[in-house]
């Protein structure tokens, strides 16, 4: 007997790969399984991204992510959903040693949350890696441009392809990572006539965040987008005001202690 739960199917990795050029691809990334659950009944696909590092426990950069606390938030993201394609992060030094070293973790990944795809950030340097996995089971979505993770190297957070000089080498990851199997390519931080170049040219699905809207879909940091991220980047249009909401809610509650009228009268057992 199956319950109601069970009839419903997740998007695919085949079925994200197939919306190259079609209906726009909805994406946002989630850490919690309870907004998980928000997002899963909108997003095609829902990323537990590495960036939780900093969003959630306030580190400076994502280099100093764990394996386990991805695989706890993956964990968490599986439990809150059942329709969106679950994808999750590896962090960074779990993946660029070798590709037997990815695979072993990209395998823990997999069979510790149930996600259906991971993703990882390079695009020539990881494509051996990219047909590595793939080739084994595993459905890699790629990412390029700025590389959050290579930050140390890039300095800092910068926008990609100001310099026209650049795109033959963005041009070149982007189809290195297509061709060696990625379902789908996530392209970060890129001035917008690279991003519409890259998208024409490799036969995958582009996933812009700060990219512009030539790409075939498009994804935001959560807690950005809600207005939760003091250090939001300039590129993000927020939608919701939940940070100022929080801080309202906290400080009247605040208030009420002091002034000893907490809790209301609704809110006393007698
Ligand atoms: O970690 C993350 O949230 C990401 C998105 C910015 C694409 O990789």
């Amino acid at each position: 007997m199956s319950s109601q739960s069970e009839n419903i199917r997740r998007i695919t990795v085949p079925q994200i790969a197939a919306r190259k050029g079609g209906d726009p691809i909805v994406s946002l990334t989630s850490y919690h399984a309870h907004t998980a659950a928000i997002v899963d009944k909108y997003a095609d696909f829902i990323l537990v991204g590495d960036s939780l590092g900093m969003v959630m426990h306030g580190m400076e950069n994502t280099t100093g992510v764990p394996l386990d606390l991805m695989i706890m938030h993956g964990k968490a993201v599986m439990r809150g959903t059942k329709r969106a394609l679950v994808v999750v992060d590896m962090p960074f030094g779990t993946y660029e040693e070798s590709p037997n070293v990815a695979f072993r973790n990209a395998a823990r990944i997999m069979k510790e949350t149930g996600c259906g795809a991971v993703k990882l950030e390079g695009g020539e340097r990881m494509a051996e890696t990219v047909h590595f996995l793939t080739q084994r089971g595993i459905p890699v979505m790629a990412h390029t441009g700025l590389t959050p993770q290579s930050s140390h190297v890039m300095g800092g957070f910068k926008t990609q392809g100001r310099d026209e000089d650049s795109w033959p080498a963005h041009e070149a990851d982007a189809r290195a990572v297509a061709e060696a199997g990625a379902f789908a390519i996530v392209l970060e931080g890129m001035v917008e006539p690279l991003a519409a170049r890259i998208t024409k040219q490799v036969e995958i699905p582009t996933i812009g965040i700060g990219a512009s809207v030539e790409c075939d879909g498009q994804i935001l940091v959560l807690e950005d987008m809600l207005g939760m991220n003091p250090w939001t980047p300039k590129f993000v249009k927020v939608y919701g005001t939940l940070g100022p909401m929080i801080e309202k809610a906290v400080s009247d509650y605040a208030e009420e202690v002091k002034s000893r009228s907490f809790p209301g009268e609704d809110h006393v057992y007698r």
